[in-house]
């Protein structure tokens, strides 16, 4: 990585300086915002200087007079003391050929790689997944991939809520109003149905409140009618929602639901208060965070007064089992903001209890209609996944059809299936994923803009170009001859996938490399304009082909990360 070697360039001349480097200093390089002053900057001097108390250029100066590079790059001094590099054209010739070689495409192995719990997606049984549950799952599943690459051992947890207090109702409503041929014919549909019914009674009359919570009541002290039920519900909304992740491409590892838990969460409680971490107060199990500042004052139940148990207790429960029986170190939740101080009062009882994963909640904002308001259908519904994944199919199928009227109708199904599938994913993990996006139809679809599509199509363009030489070429990366400055700028942006892949946990952002990605092909269509491909020979032929697959190599992986596939044609 150039990065790290400048770094380690850096610490070395620092070093042969004579000056006393305060402990914890770290040495920052970064890619430049701006090529004018080179391909990468460090403001070193700058920080160090004022720490001393000395004059960041004179110290830059300094630095720049002992500093070896080996002839990596050129150097010079800009401003109030950045040291800025030029990367020299050899250089970035030998970093191509290097990237022709690596299949991991320059990015590093993570060192040391850990055992990571990814705890997504997770939606409740019988009701429906909706837009909402968009985010975390897309988020989730990209943010499992990239970690993968990086050589962790990812364990993907589809932690779904089997267990919650909406069984009083679906139970009772599987009893009263049912439908059992549109049960079979569409489970998922007839179950939200039976749902939303019974949750409308609720609402005019109290006596069915107080059946559906008999129902309950029943399920939890082990009735066998109900328990039956119940089982027959989950079964069927995990056949439901299995339709959806295949369409989608994600998989997962193990779907330990809130119920799996449940015999744990009795010792679970005695030992918290056998070992004092939480107290009964009122009647009810309490856990309180003295001394916290954030939460002093917001105690959380992990036991109520009439015995039941909570969302928290489940969670509790899952961190002990994710770390005795997996060994994890790291947990991440990706999961919305309302949940935050749901999760921080279970880390920091976690903490109390002697444990201490790293654990993360990776939160994210809403996703809003166009009118900015939050996402909803017509009817004043939560729109269901399922319909925007079947939108987004369709429109891509028009698109295609205009677009190539030609192609063979089964590839065409297949094309619009990677086009529409890939936009909502694109649109999703391009915005940081704390910003509330506004969901667009011609947006993400845009063959233009920052979308997937345009991605694709940029994929689908360097492939053609191999399509269209003689059989046989064979690359050599031995021989490059990076010159022209849209050559430059193509190695450039090629050698940082290695540099931006790893920054991406740093703070769970599969949006850099969304952004990333959107660079490489503008830098792309720019050389592809600038350097003409086939109609080049020999050195240059050669370089610019070397240019060209590592692109299309970089697109793929790049979008395979992000859970995008790319079609060969579009
Ligand atoms: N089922 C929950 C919901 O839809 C999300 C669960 C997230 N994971 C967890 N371990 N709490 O709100």
């Amino acid at each position: 990585m150039m990065i790290e070697e400048l770094k380690k360039a850096m610490v070395s001349a620092l070093d042969a300086v004579d000056v006393e480097i305060p402990e914890g200093f770290q040495v920052q390089v970064e890619a430049s915002a701006d090529l004018r002053f080179g391909d990468y900057q460090s403001n070193a001097a700058m920080v160090l200087a004022k720490r001393l108390r000395m004059n960041p250029r004179e110290l830059a100066a300094q630095v720049i007079e002992v500093l070896d590079l080996g002839g990596l790059a050129t150097i010079d001094m800009a401003g109030p003391g950045f040291i800025n590099f030029r990367i020299q054209k050899e250089t970035w010739s030998r970093r191509v050929g290097d990237l022709l070689a690596d299949d991991r495409l320059g990015v590093p192995l993570a060192c040391p790689a850990q055992t990571i719990v990814v705890d997504f997606s997770a939606p409740n049984v019988a009701k429906p997944m909706h837009v909402g549950h968009i985010r975390s799952t897309i988020i989730g599943d990209s943010l499992s991939r990239i970690a993968r690459f990086l050589g962790h051992e990812v364990i993907r947890d589809n932690h779904i809520g089997d267990w919650g207090t909406q069984f009083g109702m679906i139970i009772h409503g599987w009893k009263t109003v049912l439908n059992e041929s549109d049960l079979e014919a569409d489970p998922v549909a007839e179950l939200l149905r039976v749902y939303r019914t019974v949750n409308a009674l609720c609402g005019d009359d109290e006596s069915v409140r107080e059946t559906c919570k008999q129902e309950l009541v029943k399920l939890q002290s082990g009735d066998t009618e109900n328990l039956s039920i119940w089982e027959k519900c989950v079964d069927l909304s995990k056949q439901g929602l299995q339709g959806i992740y295949d369409r989608l491409d994600v998989s997962f590892d193990y779907w330990y639901g809130e119920s799996f838990y449940n015999d744990r969460l009795a010792p679970l409680v005695d030992d918290m208060l056998e070992s004092g971490v939480a107290r009964v107060s009122e009647g009810a199990v309490c856990v309180f965070f003295e001394g916290d500042q954030k939460l002093e004052d917001k105690p959380t139940i992990v036991r109520k007064a009439d015995g039941g148990f909570l969302y928290a207790t489940t969670d509790l429960a899952t961190i002990d089992f994710r770390v005795e029986k997996w060994d994890a170190d790291q947990i991440w939740y990706v999961v919305g903001m309302p949940q935050q101080l749901h999760f921080q009062q279970i880390f920091e009882a976690t903490r109390m209890r002697g444990l201490n994963p790293s654990m993360h909640h990776v939160a994210f904002g809403s996703i809003l209609g166009e009118d900015r308001k939050l996402m909803k259908t017509r009817s004043g519904d939560n729109v269901q996944l399922v319909d925007v994944l079947d939108e987004a199919v369709e429109r891509a199928a028009m698109a295609i059809e205009e677009k190539n009227p030609g192609m063979d109708s089964e590839d065409k199904k297949q094309v619009a299936a990677i086009v529409g599938i890939g936009a909502v994913k694109f649109a999703e993990l391009s915005q940081h994923r704390m910003t509330d996006y506004v969901f667009s139809w011609d947006r993400m679809l845009s063959l233009q803009g920052d979308t997937a599509p345009y991605l694709q199509y940029s994929y689908v363009r360097v492939r053609s170009i191999f399509r269209k030489l003689e059989e046989g070429v064979v690359l050599d990366g031995s021989k490059l001859v990076i010159e022209a400055d849209a050559e430059v700028h193509l190695a450039r942006m090629l050698v940082r996938f290695g540099e931006t892949v790893p920054s991406l946990l740093d703070d769970f952002r599969p949006n850099l490399l969304a952004n990333y990605l959107l660079e490489l092909a503008k830098a792309f269509h720019s050389f592809f304009e600038a350097c003409p491909v086939l109609k080049s020979e020999g050195e240059i032929q050669n370089t610019r082909l070397v240019l060209c697959s590592l692109t299309s190599q970089v697109l793929q992986k790049g979008l395979g990360l992000l859970g995008i596939e790319v079609p060969e044609r579009m």
